[in-house]
């Protein structure tokens, strides 16, 4: 076999001519490494020797547009450098100066509805584990198009099962890593279980959390319920969703709020489960290991969180606008 030996010319008519279905969802990216922005998808690259690459070492976020606003963006951006911090990775721009790029980024997509997945990796330099064999962190921030769920799908709610893979250490469940696998994992036992979510357990038999979301519980006192932030992240949407949760307990439809060792028989007595983040709001969980949750379909808590959160998003404090 002859291999070609491609010019820089030919590998970029290669890469533009690749073309495959989920590009059409990738709007932008910034890119330190180069220094702009790209619109074309195949040219939004990441050097392979980056230790993002070959080690996972990297932090990352995923942050949500609706309609022309950015949700949560300090918050995510505090969470960022709290993840860089625990892993001895110097950020290669300022919070504010990674604002900016945020805001030019999704200008430059034209988007409204988004999510904007931003990694800080160690940077390229050799294939080694050695995080300072890299020359310098970089920042990669990636704009693509977003479908909430339908309408229905929160009506009806999701179905849930215990997640066979094992719980990571509480010092790397608290780190939003690029280092995944776990949760790549739970994702797949989900779909080839053909139900929408599996959650952890951890080693004392309490409850973490989903691929990428948090679990949270009301019993059947009316007690919102989420897990301890010991062996899980902490989630933007559920401590926000908590904050405007204070505004029901003079509702009656909550009477306290709290955080607590949950287990399996917890979710299955709550009169309401939901899974709780970025790209689902406040999604009620029916199901749990095929046994019913509550009625069985959208509780009256689910719905006047979701609602309180989407008011948020549209026009709480905690939204920045894009200036397009
Ligand atoms: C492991 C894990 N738990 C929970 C969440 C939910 O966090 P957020 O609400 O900030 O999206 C995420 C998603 O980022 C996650 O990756």
């Amino acid at each position: 076999m002859t291999l070609p030996i491609l010019s820089p010319s030919e590998v970029q008519k290669q890469l533009l001519q690749r073309q495959y279905a989920a590009q059409g969802t990738y709007l932008a990216m910034y890119s330190s490494w180069l220094g702009g922005i790209v619109k074309d998808p195949g040219l939004m690259m990441v050097p392979v020797d980056d230790h993002l690459v070959h080690r996972g070492d990297g932090v990352f976020e995923a942050i949500k547009v609706v309609d022309g606003q950015v949700f949560l963006m300090q918050e995510h951006l505090e969470r960022l450098e709290a993840s860089a911090g625990q892993i001895g990775l110097s950020l290669p721009h300022s919070l504010p100066e990674m604002k900016d790029i945020i805001l030019e980024t999704t200008k430059v997509s034209g988007a409204r509805f988004a999510v904007l997945r931003l990694y800080i990796s160690r940077g390229p330099g050799y294939f080694s584990t050695n995080p300072y064999d890299s020359i310098s962190s970089q920042m990669y921030l990636i704009v693509t198009s977003f479908t909430p769920f339908t309408d229905e799908k929160y009506l009806k709610g999701v179905k849930v099962g215990r997640s066979q893979v094992a719980p990571k250490d509480p010092w790397l469940a608290r780190i939003k890593t690029c280092n995944y696998l776990p949760n790549v994992m739970m994702k797949k036992e989900s779909v080839d279980r053909k139900i929408d979510f599996t959650i952890g357990i951890d080693g004392q038999g309490f409850i973490t959390e989903g691929s990428t979301e948090n679990i949270v519980l009301i019993d059947k006192e009316k007690n919102l319920l989420r897990p301890k932030l010991r062996q899980i992240l902490k989630g933007t949407t559920m401590m926000r969703t908590f904050d405007l949760a204070e505004g029901l307990l003079g509702e009656g439809l909550l009477n306290s709020i709290q955080e607590k060792d949950l287990t399996e028989q917890d979710i299955l007595s709550a009169s309401e489960a939901m899974m709780i983040g970025t790209t689902l709001d406040v999604l009620p969980v029916v199901e749990y290991e095929g046994q019913q949750i509550g009625a069985g379909q959208q509780g009256p808590a689910a719905f006047r969180l979701l609602q309180l959160l989407r008011e948020d998003m549209k026009k709480g404090p905690k939204t920045t606008p894009v200036m397009y």
